[in-house]
C-alpha cells in the first residue's frame, strides 16, 4: 500500500485532501514524494506563517528536545516564562496575561469561558459565516450550518449577527450578553472583512452593555494582516485575542491574550490544558516571534499584499480581491476550484473557501518578490486559459 492508500484506509475520512503527498518543506516550498517542488500559497492551511521548517525554529526546537521535552504547568519553565513575557509585550498595554493551549478551538473555548466568568453572564453573540472551531462550544459560535450537521443540540445561548452591520448586533445584544466573538477577517467564508468603523462600534456597544469583546485572530494574528494584531489595523483593540495556526512555526499551539481587567477575575482552576505551554512548543513560539519581529514580517505582509491586490485586480475573470496583508480572497467569475486545480498542475498550492467563487491565498510572510512574481504569472496564465 502506498501513502495515499494507507491514509484512505486507516484515517477517518473527515478531510477532503489535495491529491498530494507532502513529506518535506522549506521556506515557501513543499516537496512531494517524487521530489517535485510546489510553491505553497495555501501556507499549509495558514500555518506556515514564517515558512516551512524555518531554520531558527528547527534550531530552537532541536535544542529544547535534547533538554526537556515536557513538563506541565504544575512547574515553572524558562521557555514558558519567556514566551509569556514576549507575547504580552507584543500586545498593547491593556493586555497583561496569556493562557497557553494547543489549538485555535481551545483558545476560543477558553476565551468564552473567561468571558462568562468575568461578566457572570451567559449569552454570546457571534457572526453569520464565522468559523471558530469544531468542539461543542466553538462550534456553537461558528456561524455556518455546514459545520453543524448531525451533531444534535449545541449551546442555546448563542445568537448570530451580520458582520459589518452594527444594527444587527444592537438588535440581539441584551443585559445578559457575556461576549461578542468575531473572526477578525472571516477567512473560510470567503475572506469577508468589515469596515474599521464596524469594529469600533462593536467595541462601544460591548462596553455599554458590560460585554467582553473577543477577536478570533487564529488566522489574522502575528503580522499576517499587515500589523502585528488586527486591532491595530482597525484602530480598536478587543478585551481578548485568540491565536493559533502559525504561532509556533508549525507545531501545535494556541494562546489567549487577556486584558488586565479580565485577568484579575481569573482564579486557580478556572481553566487548564496539559500540553498548553509545554517547553518544546514554547521554544518554537519564541523563535517564531523572534523571526517576525527581527524581519518586521508585518511590513512584508502589507507590501506584498498590496502588490498582489494591485496586480490581481487587473487579471481576467477577476471580480474583486478582498482581505488584508497576506490573507486574500480572489473573487472569480469562474469556480475557484477549477483555477485551484490548474494552479496545482503548475506546482502552486492555493485554497478555496465556502464561497465557490473565492480562491484563498495565505502564503508565508517570508515570501520573496520572486515567489510573488511566480505566483502572479501562474495565476494570470490559469485565468487566461
Ligand atoms: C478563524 C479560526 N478560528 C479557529 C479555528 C480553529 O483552529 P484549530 O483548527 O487550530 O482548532 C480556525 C481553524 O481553521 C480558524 O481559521
Amino acid at each position: 500500500m502506498n501513502t495515499t492508500q494507507m491514509e484512505n484506509k486507516y484515517q477517518l475520512p473527515t478531510y477532503h485532501k489535495f491529491p498530494l503527498v507532502i513529506n518535506k518543506g522549506k521556506g515557501a516550498y513543499v516537496f512531494d514524494e517524487k521530489g517535485d517542488k510546489y510553491l505553497d500559497f495555501y501556507g499549509g492551511h495558514a500555518v506556515a506563517l514564517i515558512g516551512h521548517c524555518h531554520p531558527k525554529v528547527v534550531k530552537a526546537v532541536t535544542k529544547q528536545l535534547n533538554k526537556l521535552i515536557f513538563y506541565s504547568n504544575v512547574v515553572y519553565n524558562d521557555q514558558r516564562a519567556q514566551v509569556a513575557k514576549a507575547l504580552v509585550n507584543l500586545a498593547p498595554n491593556a493586555f497583561s496575561s496569556v493562557f497557553f493551549c494547543n489549538s485555535g478551538t481551545e483558545a476560543n473555548e477558553t476565551a468564552l469561558k473567561l468571558a462568562k466568568k468575568y461578566t457572570g453572564k451567559d449569552e454570546v453573540i457571534s457572526f453569520e459565516g464565522s468559523f471558530h472551531g469544531r468542539t461543542v462550544g466553538a462550534l456553537s459560535v461558528t456561524g455556518s450550518d455546514k459545520y453543524k450537521k448531525n451533531v444534535g443540540n449545541l449551546l442555546s445561548s448563542v445568537k448570530f449577527a451580520k458582520l459589518g452591520d452594527i444594527k444587527s448586533v444592537e438588535k440581539i445584544i441584551t443585559p445578559n450578553t457575556a461576549a461578542i466573538i468575531v473572526e477578525a477577517i472571516q477567512s473560510i467564508a470567503g475572506v469577508n472583512v468589515a469596515d474599521p468603523t464596524f469594529y469600533k462600534e462593536l467595541k462601544k456597544l460591548a462596553k455599554t452593555n458590560g460585554t467582553v469583546l473577543i477577536y478570533d485572530e487564529v488566522q489574522t494574528g502575528l503580522g499576517r494582516c499587515g500589523k502585528m494584531f488586527f486591532g491595530e489595523l482597525v484602530g480598536c483593540m478587543p478585551d481578548m485575542i485568540t491565536m493559533a495556526k502559525g504561532i509556533a512555526g508549525g507545531l501545535p499551539a494556541g494562546a489567549v491574550l487577556v486584558s488586565e481587567k479580565i485577568a484579575k477575575s481569573v482564579e486557580n482552576g478556572d481553566q487548564g490544558c496539559t500540553f498548553g505551554g509545554g517547553p518544546v512548543v514554547c521554544s518554537a513560539i519564541l523563535a517564531t516571534l523572534d523571526v517576525i519581529k527581527k524581519e518586521k514580517l508585518w511590513e512584508k505582509a502589507e507590501k506584498y499584499g498590496n502588490k498582489l491586490k494591485d496586480k490581481i485586480s487587473q487579471f481576467p475573470r477577476v471580480l474583486g480581491i478582498c482581505g488584508e496583508g497576506l490573507l486574500l480572497g480572489i473573487k472569480l467569475e469562474v469556480p475557484a476550484k477549477n483555477i485551484q486545480a490548474k494552479l496545482l498542475a503548475k506546482y502552486v498550492i492555493t485554497g478555496t473557501s465556502d464561497n465557490p467563487n473565492v480562491l484563498r491565498i495565505m502564503p508565508p510572510l517570508t515570501i520573496t518578490g520572486k515567489e510573488v512574481s511566480i505566483f502572479l504569472n501562474e495565476l494570470n496564465q490559469a485565468l487566461k486559459d
